[in-house]
């Protein structure tokens, strides 16, 4: 039983209704995303001056899209010749002058009608703490060297300044989290949505001199002193940060060295269970305690002797030694402590570890995954080798940091595990990265980010949250329906 000519012409008349319906719709959808102009290039540049190197990072962004989430890429990156800041303790305007080759750099890079507009910064870290508890003078004269350095450079310099602990670890956490999209994703029909299912992750920092921990824990966060709140695009967030100053690895690995020697007759050669099989060295007494981490613990008697040590490479006898600078003692009896009696919920989620957390798993090729029983087997293995076979398997590493690959893989598991008690099952958890949408992670980004107002606390008109959902529901339900109708109508006229 056919259509006749009429019926035929009907049923056309529908299908190309319902066609324009659904096109109309998806243009609707499509046309508020539109860029409008094509967007002009900001720049930004921030100083990382660590313990041990500074580092500038140049960013740069559309300036029509300036407050959405993930459009700050990262330019460049130019590592400061030389030690960090800190060191020029003795000579403050040299740790300027160490500045200046990347700031000539950074005015190759960002075009001249962009350098005016161009905010930078300067953030010094625990480095620059330490140096502070030790001779403020000297701290203050380095900040106000490198500033005037930089203010002779066109950009807009906004200041140079030791950021705290709590900033360190909030910002490494904002800068994980934005270039992940996990405050707001660019979605289909080119808006900005929150994530349904907040996929927030946890940030692990190690530098030389301090460690940073944060996350959102699954409980409220006792302690007001661990806790940092803020607003981003429309939603409050309350994380854990906790940031342990001497525990960065370099301060670790001195507090090591002052434990391995502690009590002994420092006229005959002392074993470092860290150090590999094999390696040999002097140290000068007086360079365990010259910094306000190890100050405390120094023998009253003069310090003038030269220290022998020898490497035995066993992985267990270092952490066990690593284990004996936390004091963990003062967590006894306290529920959620980590050590030195800071308060810790137990750590939940997915973590990013990164600067030397992934730079020492790097080297040792643990960044893909490996389960924990297979990481602990594969540094116990390399730190069994003996110096002299290491030496000519890695001809190209500089021999200060090969030496101490071993140490530091070790501190990295005892911090993890012990410390911050992660443990074979939530091991997985942690994601060992360097970037993240092709940027470096660590905390410049999101103090950048924050001081420029690019993360607002309110959410922007063109930011949808669920609506948008409730939208794509309206859209599904109409075009069904008109759907429904044309069976309906082909069954009745059949
Ligand atoms: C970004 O946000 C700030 C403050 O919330 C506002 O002044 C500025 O106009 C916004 N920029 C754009 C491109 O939306
Ligand atoms: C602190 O640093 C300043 C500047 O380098 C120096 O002149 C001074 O002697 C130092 N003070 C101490 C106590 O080391
Ligand atoms: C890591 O892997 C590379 C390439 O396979 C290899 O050359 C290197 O020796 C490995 N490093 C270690 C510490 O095993
Ligand atoms: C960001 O800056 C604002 C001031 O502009 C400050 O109140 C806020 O605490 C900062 N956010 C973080 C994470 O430090």
């Amino acid at each position: 039983m056919g259509l006749d000519s009429k019926q035929v012409a009907l049923l056309v008349l529908l299908v190309a209704s319902v066609i324009s319906v659904v096109i109309a719709l998806i243009l609707s959808l499509v046309k508020s995303s539109e860029v409008p102009l094509p967007p002009g290039t900001k720049y930004g540049m921030v100083f990382d001056a660590g313990s041990s190197h500074t580092s500038l990072f140049i960013y740069q962004w559309p300036t029509d899209k300036e407050n959405n989430t993930g459009v700050v890429s990262q330019t460049h990156v130019c590592d400061v010749e030389g030690p960090g800041i800190s060191s020029y303790a003795n000579d403050p305007p040299s740790a300027g002058k160490s500045l200046v080759a990347c700031l000539e750099e950074a005015m190759n890079i960002i075009p001249p009608e962009g350098q005016r507009g161009a905010p930078a910064y300067l953030g010094a870290t625990a480095g620059m703490r330490l140096l502070d508890l030790k001779n403020k003078t000297a701290s203050d004269m380095v900040l106000s060297e490198v500033s005037k350095t930089i203010s002779r450079y066109p950009v807009d310099f906004r200041g140079a300044r030791i950021i705290s602990g709590k900033e360190e670890g909030s910002y490494g956490w904002i800068t994980i989290n934005y270039l992940l999209e996990s405050f707001m994703k660019y979605s289909f029909g080119g808006r900005w949505v929150r994530p349904v299912s907040s996929k927030i992750y946890g940030a692990l920092d190690l530098g030389g001199a301090s460690t940073q921990i944060s996350f959102i824990p699954k409980v409220e966060i006792a302690d007001p002193e661990q806790r940092a709140d803020f607003k981003l695009y429309g939603f409050p967030y309350s994380i854990y940060t906790h940031s342990f100053l001497c525990y960065g690895q370099n301060q670790a690995l001195k507090q090591m060295l002052v434990k391995a020697v502690e009590g002994k007759d420092l006229s005959q050669p002392i074993n470092i269970p860290c150090y590999p099989a094999g390696y040999k060295s002097t140290i000068a007494q007086a360079s365990l305690y010259n910094s306000p981490c190890t100050v405390k613990s120094a023998p009253s008697s003069s310090l003038v002797q030269d220290i022998t040590i020898t490497g035995t490479g066993n992985s267990t006898q270092c952490q066990d030694l690593l284990k004996t600078i936390y004091d963990f003692s003062s967590c006894t009896g306290k529920e959620f402590c980590s050590f030195e009696g800071i308060y810790q919920p137990p750590v939940v989620g997915k973590f990013f570890a990164f600067s030397a957390f992934f730079y020492t798993f790097d080297f040792l090729n643990l960044t893909s995954g490996q389960d924990l029983p297979t990481v602990k087997s594969r540094i116990q293995t390399f730190c069994a080798q003996d110096w002299t076979e290491l030496q000519a398997s890695f001809p190209k590493e500089r021999t200060d940091r090969l030496r101490e690959y071993c140490a530091n893989a070790n501190y990295v598991l005892t911090l993890l595990l012990d410390a911050y008690k992660f443990n074979e099952n939530n091991w997985n958890s942690i994601s060992f990265m360097k970037q993240a949408a092709d940027t470096d992670i660590g905390w410049t980004l999101g103090y950048m980010l924050n001081l420029t107002n690019m993360i607002p606390s309110e959410a922007s008109a063109s930011v949808r949250t669920q609506s948008y959902d409730v939208w794509i529901a309206a859209v599904f339900f109409i075009v069904l329906t008109l759907a429904l109708g044309l069976l309906m109508l082909v069954l009745y006229f059949r």
